[in-house]
């Protein structure tokens, strides 16, 4: 079977849903290519193995996985960050944040960013402002060895990353901007399920 064979055979009514890029983005992570080489190569045979890897993946994603967690990276900002079942994937939303901020504050010298998660609004501040003191907590030991993974990957390093408990272990309390992104849904909310 061919890649586009493959990709065809995934494009019956109900992935329509989920929508065929995540499946063209599994091809070019099962290849570590980009787009441009997939739609010059989709006449390309796959192997038993290649084939059992990507119908292993659509299998996930139809079953509610979101794509990130399996090609594990996710853009956001002019970042590309890696992100794992620690952290919340980064939503194209919550770009409004560094938009506002962007928009709305004046050249703050020193910010904090409350539940960092993967880095992602700390991180893109830091590309904002680059002579800013970034400090990035979160209570997650695992979610903020991301986000360290995060800033050295971007190049990023004026910033601190601290582990606390909201405010508890962050001392000094005078911060030109504080930015949070805070847990929103309860984890036995009923509508949850719904929401993969
Ligand atoms: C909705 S996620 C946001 C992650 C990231 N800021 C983003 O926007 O993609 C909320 C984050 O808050 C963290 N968190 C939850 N409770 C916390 C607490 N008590 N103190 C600090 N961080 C907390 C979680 O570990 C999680 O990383």
């Amino acid at each position: 079977m061919t890649i586009l064979e493959w990709l065809h055979s995934q494009a019956n009514i109900f992935n329509e849903k989920i929508g065929t890029n995540d499946f063209r983005l599994l091809v070019c992570h099962l290849f570590k290519k980009n787009t441009a080489w997939l739609f010059a190569n989709s006449n390309q045979t796959l192997d038993q193995a290649q084939l059992n890897q990507l119908n292993q993946w659509a299998d996930e994603i139809k079953a509610g996985k979101p794509l990130a967690y399996i090609t594990r990276e996710k853009a956001f900002w002019t970042l590309k960050l890696k992100v794992n079942e620690h952290t919340l994937i980064p939503r194209p939303e919550t770009e409004l944040i560094i938009e506002t901020v962007q928009q709305s504050v004046n050249l703050p010298k020193k910010i904090l960013d409350l539940g960092t998660g993967s880095g992602a609004i700390a991180l893109a501040l830091a590309t904002l402002f680059p002579k800013a003191k970034i400090t990035a907590s979160d209570i997650s030991k695992d979610a903020l060895s991301v986000a360290r993974e995060n800033a050295k990957i971007n190049h990023i390093y004026h910033v601190d990353f601290i582990q606390s408990d909201w405010f508890t272990n962050i001392d000094d309390k005078d911060f030109d901007l504080i930015v949070s992104n805070p847990p929103y849904i309860a984890a036995d909310d009923e509508h949850l399920a719904n929401l993969k």
